[in-house]
Formats: C-alpha cells, structure tokens, sequence
C-alpha cells in the first residue's frame, strides 16, 4: 500500500482532495503539510485540521509548511482566491475547530523524514504552490531519488491559464520553486488545467451529499455549492466547479484515469512568461524524460469513482 502526503493551501478543492485521500483503499494518507495560496498558510494547517475530524480521521497528523515563496518577505491572499474559496476557505461554512494542534515537526522536515522511511512506496501530493517540496529538495538533495512519484496540481500546457492567459495558479505563487521541481530527477506527474477543467461538479452532486443527512455531507455541500456558485461567475463556459486537487489524488493512485505526454519540462521565472509550464528545449534531446503531463482524462471513470467514494465516506 502506497503512503501519500498531500501538501495543501486547504481550500476547496484541497478539501475534496482530503475527503478523497481518506476514501481511496489504495494508499494510506499519513500527513499533510499545509502551504500557503487560497489562504495563509496557518488557516490552511486549521481547515486541514478541522476537516479532518470532521471526516473522522484524527489519526493523519498535519504539519506546518513555508508561509510564502522564497523570493518575496510576506505573502497576501489574491482576491480571486478569496472569491473562489471564501476568506475563510472553506466557502465562509463555519467548521467546528479541532481538538488538536497541528505537529512541532516543521512540514519541510516531514516530507525529507518519509522520503526515507518510506522511499519508493512514498507520493507526495502537491496541490498548491511548490514551496514546501522545493525546500525540501535544497535541504537534502538525496530525497529526489528516494521518493517514488510526485502527482501535482499545477500548470497548463495546452489550454490557457487560469491567472494570467499563460499561468495557472499554484504554478504562479512560486515559478523559482515550481522550476526546481520541474527540473530536477524527480518522478513527476502533472495534473494541470489540461485535465482538471474537464473533470466538473454541479449542484446535482452535492445534492446527493445533503440528502445524506450527515454532518460531514452537509458541510461539504455547504461548502462545494460556495465554489459551484463563485465558478458560475468567474468560468461561466464550464458549466460546474473544476475538480483540480482531488483529481490529481485520484491519477496518483490510478494512472490510467489520465493520458499523458513524456516530456521534459520547465517552468519560466522572468517575465512576460514567469510562471508558464512548457517543456525544457535544453532538455530536449535527452534520452529520459522526467515528467509525465496529463494531456487527457476519462472524465466519467473519474467523476463515478469520486462520488462513489466521497458519498460512502460522507455516510458515516
Ligand atoms: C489550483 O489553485 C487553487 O486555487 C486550487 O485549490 C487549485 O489547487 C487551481 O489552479
Ligand atoms: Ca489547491
């Protein structure tokens, strides 16, 4: 059985991203280390928290992760994150607050500790910016070889972005931490706005959680409708609110949800493209390509398996 990480700026669809970690038989969810993006990072670490006992689940310790990127002295929520997940980031749904602390253990130290506990049956899970990893990876390089796969929420290869017409949010935060991840040996899996705007959920879904009459099925109706309703205004053409996190937990766990391209790729820090996923032309004519972009994703395998293990674990 696989041990993942996920390392979240818990948010909504990091939330869902929870919920589905913690209902996928395939892998054992051992911690969380929380990032900052849709909310500081300290109210990420809270809703991490708090959504977890929510679910029942205790047991998963969460970590504090880097407050902000490398090269900036503080970090401020964009207003369009606030729009999108609620200042609070949990769509404004107020959660009852959890009887525990998050961990002394820095975050950063956590994801370098269970690379070498668990090595190759180790997947980390980064659903926000790549802070946290790319520390991770500067503090002790060894890691990089260690881990067996890193499935990532990031990026946008051949559809535009979702921040700026060529950058996707998570990517945006930090492009210099992004870029080192990109570039270094690392396993990698990119689950960029290629797949996650294909993968959609409407007012028909939470609908069948409400009607579970379960506290957590009615939190997380209250909280996916905030999103549901913000993505009406802010992507009208698509219809529903974009699974992005939780579809990057399901394709590491289960590959073939996703096709995708071998490539080597990079990640621009300069303007007028800082922040833009695109491949390596350095790397070009290398033999090994060190990541895998989803270009494609069965859309309906995913969305049944989704509500099929989200309304099981909301029933309890
Ligand atoms: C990504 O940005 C965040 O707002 C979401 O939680 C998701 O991880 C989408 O671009
Ligand atoms: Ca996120």
């Amino acid at each position: 059985k696989y041990k993942m990480i996920l390392d979240l700026d818990t948010g909504i669809d990091d939330a869902l991203a929870i919920a589905y970690a913690l209902a996928t038989p395939e892998s054992e969810l051992i911690g969380i280390v929380s990032s900052y993006g849709n909310v500081l990072v300290e109210r990420a670490a809270q809703n991490s928290l708090n959504l977890l006992e929510l679910l029942g689940h205790k047991e998963v310790p969460v970590f504090t992760g880097l407050s902000h990127s490398s090269t900036t002295s503080h970090f401020e929520v964009m207003p369009i994150s606030a729009q999108i997940h609620g200042v609070n980031g949990v769509g404004e749904v107020a959660l009852k607050k959890a009887s525990r602390p998050v961990e002394k253990m820095n975050g950063v130290d956590f994801l370098i500790e269970s690379a070498h506990t668990y090595k190759k049956d180790l997947i980390i899970v980064p659903t926000g910016p790549l802070t946290n990893l790319a520390a991770a990876i500067n503090k002790d390089p060894s890691i990089v070889d260690l881990i067996g796969n890193v499935t990532l929420m990031g990026g946008a290869l051949t559809v535009p972005g979702n921040v700026t017409p060529v950058t996707e949010a998570n990517i945006n935060q930090d492009p210099i931490a992004a870029n080192q991840v990109f570039r270094s040996n690392l396993n990698l899996t990119m689950v960029g706005l290629d797949v996650t705007t294909r993968t959609l959920l409407t007012t028909n879904e939470t609908s069948t959680w409400r009607a579970l009459a379960t506290t957590a099925g009615e939190k997380y109706a209250d909280i996916v409708d905030y999103y549901i309703e913000a993505y009406k205004v802010t992507s009208p053409h698509l219809g529903g609110c974009a699974l992005h996190d939780p579809l990057a937990v399901a394709v590491a766990v289960e590959p073939s949800l996703v096709s995708t391209l071998d490539l080597n790729m990079k990640v621009d820090t300069k303007a007028p493209f800082a922040g833009r996923t695109i491949g390596d032309e350095t790397r070009i004519n290398l033999p090994a390509t060190h990541t895998k972009v989803a270009v494609n994703v069965n859309t309906q395998k995913f969305l049944a398996e989704f509500m099929q293990s989200l309304t099981q674990l909301f029933s309890k």
